[in-house]
């Protein structure tokens, strides 16, 4: 089968992409730091930690508008458009082929073309971590930056933003191994890696996919 080339990732979303995954990768290594810092010792200084904790929250969040903004003047967000109906079969045959279908070389159930750049599984997560626990990640991050309207909710608030903060961190974190997982799964191990270099994807060309 021939193959061709999608050019997928437009320079906007690989700047985006590259300062999101630095920032983050800052954000995890500090934010442990602050975590576990004890009385006599820290694997940074403390006060060092949060400043560049601090820094690093307000570039990602930034930087997150950017995506929000790209997404919404660009085609890239019909991308996340969930689709009507069938949600749970599609994500079911996705779930099929990872766990069987990968291992006895069938086909992907959802190839990708100019109209699908992912599979439902992907989709699913993207929508989860970019358009639910970031959003929340960055709002307690802001509000703890902020502590003073604590003061004002009362009730606890700084802690239970706090906690929700340090879980959501630690979904994202765990999201971003299972990501870069799945991104050696590609058509070759590091082919996604090449194509968020590059901006294109190279996908099998189906004769069906043109009109
Ligand atoms: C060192 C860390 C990371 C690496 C190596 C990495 C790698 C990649 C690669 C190769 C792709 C292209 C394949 C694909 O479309 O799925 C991709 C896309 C993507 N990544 Fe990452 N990633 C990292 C961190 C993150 C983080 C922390 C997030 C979000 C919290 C994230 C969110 C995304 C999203 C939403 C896309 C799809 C973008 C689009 O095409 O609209 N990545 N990543």
């Amino acid at each position: 089968m021939e193959m061709k080339k999608i050019y997928f990732y437009p320079v906007w979303l690989r700047l985006w992409h590259l300062v999101n995954a630095i920032m983050f990768l800052i954000l995890i290594f500090t934010g442990f730091s602050i975590q576990y810092a004890t009385a006599s010792s820290s694997w940074i200084r403390f006060d060092i930690a949060i400043a560049i904790h601090d820094i690093a929250g307000i570039i990602l969040t930034i930087n997150y508008l950017v995506f929000i903004f790209g997404n919404q003047v660009t085609e890239n967000g019909k991308y996340y458009w969930l689709t009507k109906d069938g949600g749970w079969s599609r994500l079911k045959k996705q779930l099929h082929f990872y766990t069987f279908g990968i291992f006895n070389n069938q086909p992907h159930p959802f190839p990708l073309n100019e109209h699908r750049k992912f599979n439902p599984l992907q989709k699913l997560t993207y929508i989860l971590a970019m358009y639910l626990l970031l959003p929340i990640l960055i709002i307690t991050g802001l509000a703890l930056y902020f502590p003073q309207i604590f003061d004002y909710i009362g009730l606890q608030s700084l802690v239970i933003a706090d906690m929700i903060h340090i879980a959501i961190g630690y979904f994202l974190s765990i999201f971003m191994v299972i990501h870069i997982y799945f991104c050696t799964v590609g058509h070759t191990m590091t082919s996604n890696f090449k194509s968020m270099l590059n901006g294109w994807h190279e996908v099998h060309d189906h004769p069906e996919d043109h009109p």
